[in-house]
């Protein structure tokens, strides 16, 4: 397949202070793995992405800098876009990252002591944002059949959110890798509705939804559910982005949009990083095309990792993923403890992956992978892990 944008290209990362790479010796105690955990991509951001930084750059006062009305509406046009989602532009917030969101949001919503329910095996800092702040934790933990594909525990959300406050949802999940379909949601909804529970949607992998899976935003599911959700998009997955810290949330119901305003008041968090603003307006009014081609990419290295895994599946399993670029891989065949499997990862096998516990219940016996490389780099990946798993026969 042709492509007007190059995904294959293997940029050396090292030096750059990025995460991924630079940050290996303190995670993995090794700088040598071949690191696919932390979830930003190999690919270099979009050339018009970098265009805008650079015209922005001409300039050089780099003063303060406010966002006009360019920051909800191509966001409005770029969810109808892609998700057929309308919204109005004063839904719209800006937020440096949807982590800090997700913060403000529970201390808007909650109070000490309150309860707040999440789904593991979830993205880690879903479980900090809430301890750390001194709320809660109640855990509607996902269930997955013998494919080991993953839905929600419907039963005990219902018992649950009599206790709770808030849900913070993934949609899509990050690790297990579903895009959550109108049924879920909307069952979801109900309970939430039905217990004054507010929703708080991390959407951030929304656009990152792989063939035969479609996106369904938690607000377009029923009008009512518009004034109990806060829901987070960002151009960061989804454009490789996330140095930049520009996020939004969208927040329908006034009630609270408003409570939520006022807690952006009393952190002065509302000024941001101008060169932010430059590529998030860049990605999301230019992106489409671009957008289009990492899928395909996605997809190919989506299928590359299911031919592989069925390959060993006496020892390896996988369902999905649907969407986002991780694959959520169990391994626990293999009869390792956890301590065993991470060592004979890192310091065999030679990768970098993210713990499966480090999601939380469910995450035993798990590894996620990163995916979102140039091919040569997983296919180096998936070589060293079938010569170590070789060796196991
Ligand atoms: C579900 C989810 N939410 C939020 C984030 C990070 O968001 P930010 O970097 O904007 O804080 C990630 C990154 O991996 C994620 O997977």
């Amino acid at each position: 397949m042709t492509r007007k944008f190059d995904f294959q290209t293997v940029y050396q990362r090292e030096g750059t202070r990025c995460v991924k790479y630079d940050m290996r010796n303190i995670i993995f105690g090794n700088s040598t793995v071949l690191p696919m955990w932390v979830a930003d991509m190999d690919f270099p951001s979009p050339p018009f992405v970098i265009d805008a930084l650079r015209r922005r750059l001409d300039h050089p006062i780099l003063g303060y800098t406010f966002r006009d009305s360019d920051f909800a509406s191509v966001l409005k046009s770029w969810l109808f876009r892609h998700h057929n989602l309308s919204i109005e532009n004063d839904w719209v917030q800006f937020v440096s990252g949807v982590v800090p969101g997700l913060v403000y949001s529970i201390l808007t919503y909650s109070n000490p002591g309150d309860k707040i329910i999440i789904q593991p095996p979830v993205y880690t800092p879903f479980f900090e944002s809430v301890k750390d702040h001194d709320r809660v934790i109640l855990e509607n933990p996902l269930v997955k059949d013998d494919s080991g594909y993953y839905t929600m525990n419907f039963d005990d959300l219902e018992q649950k959110a009599k206790e709770a406050k808030m849900i913070i949802i993934s949609n899509p999940h990050n690790p297990v890798g579903r895009s959550w379909n109108h049924e879920e949601l909307f069952r979801l909804g109900e309970i939430a509705l039905k217990n004054n529970l507010v929703v708080i949607a991390d959407e951030i992998h929304s656009d990152l939804v792989l063939s035969g899976a479609k996106h369904v935003p938690f607000i377009s599911v029923d009008e009512r559910f518009k004034e109990i959700a806060v829901t987070f998009y960002a151009p960061s997955k989804t454009f490789n982005l996330a140095g930049m810290s520009t996020s939004a949330v969208v927040i329908p119901g006034e009630k609270l949009r408003k409570s939520y305003e006022l807690t952006l008041q009393k952190f002065h968090a509302w000024l941001g990083n101008m060169m932010g603003l430059e590529t998030y307006l860049s990605a999301y009014t230019d992106g489409d095309e671009w957008l289009n081609e990492l899928i395909s990419v996605l997809d190919e290295n989506r299928n590359i990792i299911l031919e592989f895994v069925s390959k060993y599946k006496d020892v390896l399993s996988i369902s999905g993923p649907e969407a986002t670029y991780m694959a959520w891989i169990d391994f626990s065949k293999l009869g390792f403890t956890d301590d065993e499997l991470k060592d004979w990862l890192i310091n065999k096998v030679g990768l970098g992956l993210n713990h499966g516990l480090g999601f939380g219940t469910g995450g035993d016996g798990y590894q996620r992978l990163n995916f979102a490389c140039p091919k040569v780099i997983l296919e180096h990946a998936l070589s060293l892990l079938s010569a170590e798993l070789d060796k196991l026969k």
